[in-house]
């Protein structure tokens, strides 16, 4: 396929290719999309094998690469032959530092408009900055070729002295200069001196490792040059941006990038703009062949980031009525001098609790390794494990239920910001889980419950991720004379229903059928849409869709002029309603789109708009908070850890979709008990080489650690979010490590502080 002949995916619904038994009745197709179990639009396309991924992309003359990795931390490379891979069958080049493109380095996260992982230049010297770094790519005829000839190109090196030990590197742990834009250290009141005087007390430390990206779908790019334009068909969840840093990267003009990205199968934070979207391009432009680089499991180890290790302090400090005299939440990262991001791990202190003083304070260290990135909920996920685990400490020290000593707690502001809450149901969440997950048949005395050999218990905590919507998402809808709608938005779907729920809404919006309402997004060349990151892609989405979608209709309703049945309405008198323009009370005034265009002889009308500035989020404090429980069984035998049943309350505005959400919520749930039970990245701290790149040593749940997980939610719409949503996307793995282990230590007496909570730490 040339480069000119692409087709842009749109999706649409079709009820055909709904699941049975889900179909949405007739009336709810007709009016009142969303909040409706619509399947996913895009489902159909992935079960019958037609959604094509990056790595999938069919292009004529197509090379293959493969990625050399440096083994050492730290250096120079001192000698590279490539000759024998040079001769080896099928190699068409292989590139190295010495024959690569000159480039410009990317911009990380923070800085400018960067979104990529590290702002380290990609392959234009001989240094080394971490263990695994690309010292050559291989490009040949087949992925086998490539891969062989990659195993004879042999790199000597000049090691230098690495910092590859985080308890080591914590010795000269600093402040960053912000985390998130936020003071790296907040204080409020002297929460040591409160601490010392309460009259009940935790002051404990936890520790949780390294964590890596494991989509099902690995990091890939095929990429084709033609005219002096670079095409990059990739895995990204940030369509917009990569185009627009890899333009400057290659030193083109914005708009000479274009990526394509309409399905990811998964992201999590990590598909983002990392060494190997560059390394492809550098390779396919020095060879002049369009490249396939998809990277193996172990090359997504080594080049793509993941998330960092944290060391945390978390003290609390209460008086006899169990009010919370001090919080203290304090702790290092582990971080590169490439990269800016500190795992905002202190986030859920700043706004969970009524606190009467307050101390947060963020460290960084220093490693040489590969730059550390966002995975999902980054900071809330570990920050909660923290510091809900010590509240359940306190709880059991002062005989107080864990629920109630939160009640107690729950703050009438937020405690930092002091703005009001947008809408905060936190203590109906708890309520309604408790009530359904059965709270009441909990023993508040660990150690008693058991079932044979397995002690039992029960454990709850709080979720907890920020609101966010950023500025600047664009979005285009067009109205054809025989009534069907395009929405047009560089967005993208990881998996999670995006084309769906847009869709839904575009619907509803413009008073349409759903099947009448197309999708189009994953591609650079639409209007730049918003990142799905932050659980924000929907907030900023819908936003977007609906100032294009309000300018559209007051086009429509200037064409509808005197002739029509709406004319002398005002728009604010103007609804959009069973496929056309009418009165919001006179049923009887109404005129269908098609009838309006084809009067004004216009085959079409569109708008492009950008969102609504986010104001909402700097006068209120907007968080989606959950209540977490979980029930585990420790075997006394072998220490092994089951969840056996799991449930989240959630508060996060209105659901706009319940199937698409529980889905969402479920599968960080199921994120969240991989942290708690399973993952870890081992780093040999010598060398600083990731031990266990692959998923037979890393160990994600798998369908028999995963229990039944129960979701519910408030569905209280947000008055400050459009739509009345916050984000979902989140929120389910935060609280819920710590949920687990709380049970782990109602079923045992046992505390596990470090996870992940392996068998070996309860023997
Ligand atoms: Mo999420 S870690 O913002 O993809």
């Amino acid at each position: 396929m040339s480069v000119t002949g692409i087709m842009r995916t749109v999706l649409r619904y079709v009820p055909d290719a709904l699941v049975p038994g889900t179909r949405p009745d007739d009336e709810r197709v007709r009016h009142g999309h969303v909040g409706k179990p619509v399947s996913r639009l895009d489902g159909a396309l992935k079960v019958r094998g037609q959604a094509k991924f990056a790595a999938e992309v069919a292009i004529e003359g197509l090379l293959h690469a493969a990625v050399v990795h440096s083994t050492i931390a730290r250096g120079r490379i001192a000698s590279l032959e490539t000759k024998a891979a040079e001769l080896a069958p099928g190699v068409a080049l292989v590139m190295t530092h010495r024959n690569a493109p000159r480039l410009k380095a990317p911009e990380a996260f923070g800085e400018g408009d960067g979104v990529a992982g590290s702002n380290l230049p990609v392959m234009q010297d001989d240094r080394i900055h971490w263990n695994g770094e690309a010292v050559a790519v291989v490009l040949a005829e087949t992925q086998e070729q490539a891969d062989h000839a990659a195993g004879l190109v042999s790199v000597t090196y000049e090691e230098e002295g690495a910092v590859t030990n985080f308890a080591v590197a914590q010795a000269d742990a600093h402040h960053p200069d912000s985390v998130l834009g936020e003071p790296a250290v907040l204080a409020i009141g002297d929460a040591e001196k409160a601490l010392a005087a309460a009259s009940h007390r935790v002051d404990a430390t936890y520790t949780t490792p390294p964590l890596n990206h494991n989509a099902i779908e690995l990091h890939a790019a095929t990429v084709e040059w033609a005219d002096g334009k670079l095409t990059v068909h990739d895995a990204t969840q940030m369509i917009s941006s990569t185009a627009g840093s890899l333009a400057k990267v290659f030193g083109l003009k914005p708009g000479a990038v274009r990526v394509l990205s309409p399905f990811v199968g998964g992201g999590f934070g990590g598909k983002g703009l990392w060494s190997h979207q560059i390394l492809a391009a550098a390779a396919s432009k020095l060879a002049g062949r369009p490249v396939r680089m998809m990277l193996s499991r172990q090359s997504v180890y080594r080049l793509v980031g993941g998330r960092t290790p944290t060391v945390q302090r978390v003290a609390l400090g209460a008086n006899r009525d169990g009010g919370l005299d001090a919080l203290i939440h304090a702790g290092t990262v582990a971080m590169t001098t490439h990269n800016n991001c500190p795992e905002q791990f202190t986030f859920p202190a700043r706004h969970l609790y009524a606190a009467r003083s307050m101390r947060l304070e963020q460290k960084v260290a220093d490693l040489d390794m590969l730059a550390n990135t966002w995975m999902r909920a980054p900071g809330e996920s570990v920050g909660t494990f923290a510091l809900e685990s010590a509240i359940d400490e306190l709880a059991h020290e002062m005989g107080i239920d864990p629920i109630e000593l939160r009640r107690r707690w729950e703050p009438e502001r937020d405690p930092t910001s002091h703005s009001p809450h947008s809408s905060r149901h936190l203590v109906k969440a708890y309520a309604d889980g408790a009530a359904r997950f059965g709270w009441d048949r909990r023993d508040s005395v660990p150690g008693r419950q058991r079932d044979g050999e397995w002690l039992l218990g029960m454990g709850v905590a709080t979720g907890t991720y920020p609101y966010y919507r950023f500025p600047g998402v664009k979005a285009r809808v067009r109205l054809d004379a025989d009534g069907q709608v395009t929405v047009s938005t560089a967005g993208h779907e990881m998996g999670m229903g995006t084309a769906t729920v847009q869709a839904q809404h575009a619907a509803d919006r413009l008073g349409v059928a759903l099947e009448n309402v197309a999708f189009e997004y994953g591609d650079s060349d639409l209007p730049a849409g918003a990142m799905a990151g932050g659980s924000s892609q929907t907030a900023g989405t819908v936003a977007a869709v609906t100032a294009a979608a309000d300018a559209l209709l007051a086009q429509v309703l200037k064409l509808a002029g005197n002739d029509s049945p709406l004319g002398g309405l005002r728009t604010s008198e103007v609804v959009a309603r069973d496929g056309g323009l009418g009165h919001a009370r006179d049923l009887a005034r109404h005129e269908s789109y098609g009838s309006i265009l084809r009067r004004a002889k216009r085959d079409f009308v569109e708008a492009e708009e950008t969102g609504s500035m986010p104001l909402e989020q700097m006068k209120y404090s907007m968080h989606s908070t959950s209540a977490m429980f979980a029930e585990v069984g420790v075997n006394a035998v072998t220490g092994e850890v089951r969840v056996r049943r799991f449930l989240g309350s959630f508060d996060c505005g209105r659901i706009l979709n319940p199937k698409t959400a529980a889905s969402q919520f479920r599968g960080g749930i199921i994120m969240g008990l991989g942290l708690a039970l399973s993952e870890a990245t081992l780093f040999d701290p010598r060398s600083g080489r990731v031990m266990n790149p692959s998923l037979a040593e890393y160990h994600v749940p798998v369908h028999l650690d995963v229990p039944e997980i129960d979701v519910m939610w408030t569905d209280i719409p947000d008055p400050q979010a459009p739509l009345g949503a916050r984000g979902i996307g989140e929120i389910g793995i935060t609280g819920t490590a710590a949920a687990i282990a709380n049970a782990v230590f109602n079923a045992t007496g046992r505390r596990v502080r470090d996870l992940p909570i392996t068998l070996d730490k309860l023997l």
